[in-house]
């Protein structure tokens, strides 16, 4: 990519940016983070506290899960371009410590965030999208009930604004955590993404 298209690119995200600041008053954005030219764009489910604390995607305990799956891939953070579906955090009251917790993020937050992410998309105009979990993968085939359980592992393509992706869904890592197999599924489907990469060679 020239300079001057760098510069445009740069110019679009940093006013889409600011609509998104601008139309969710009230809410701490986290807004996406890294390299507009990557051909990989990440996409995870909506930010943690730590996120909103530091102001960028995947820090904190899932920052560590996200080196696990860039170890694999043998890439850099730097090289990645990483973003969330649902831009603020979605938080609800825990019944047990009356404490703020995290919670899923609905139906309608994600279908208000949807469009911001397409656009998103457009500007980066990735040559495979990762998504990690039901919530990007729900909002970027349109698939409101899709199950990461189908889909994780395999590639597959999605429209988006006229433009077709591939798609590679996996599973999301801070779900896998503390369960072993899901754990030894999740770490297959990084190494057949890296596969992928390859072949298709990027
Ligand atoms: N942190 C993020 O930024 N996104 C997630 O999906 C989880 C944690």
């Amino acid at each position: 990519m020239n300079r001057i298209d760098a510069e445009l690119d740069r110019n679009k995200m940093d006013e889409l940016n600011d609509k998104i600041i601008k139309e969710n008053i009230g809410k701490e954005i986290v807004l996406g983070d890294g390299n507009l030219n990557s051909t990989i764009m990440l996409i995870g489910e909506a930010p943690g506290a730590k996120e909103v604390e530091l102001k960028k995607p995947f820090v904190g305990q899932a920052g560590k899960q996200l080196q696990e799956f860039l170890d694999i891939l043998e890439l850099d953070r730097d090289k990645l371009y990483v973003t969330n579906t649902v831009k603020f955090r979605p938080t609800g009251k825990s019944r047990r410590t009356g404490s703020e917790v995290n919670r899923a993020p609905s139906k309608s937050e994600i279908n208000h965030f949807k469009k911001y992410l397409f656009e998103e998309i457009d500007i980066i105009r990735p040559e495979v999208i990762v998504t990690l979990g039901n919530v990007p993968l729900r909002a970027v085939t349109g698939l409101e009930n899709a199950k990461i359980g189908d889909f994780h592992g395999k590639k597959t393509k999605v429209i988006i604004s006229n433009s077709e992706y591939i798609l590679f869904p996996l599973y999301h890592p801070a779900s896998v955590i503390y369960n072993r197999s899901l754990k030894e599924e999740y770490i297959g489907d990084v190494r057949n993404l890296k596969n992928m990469l390859c072949e298709i060679k990027i």
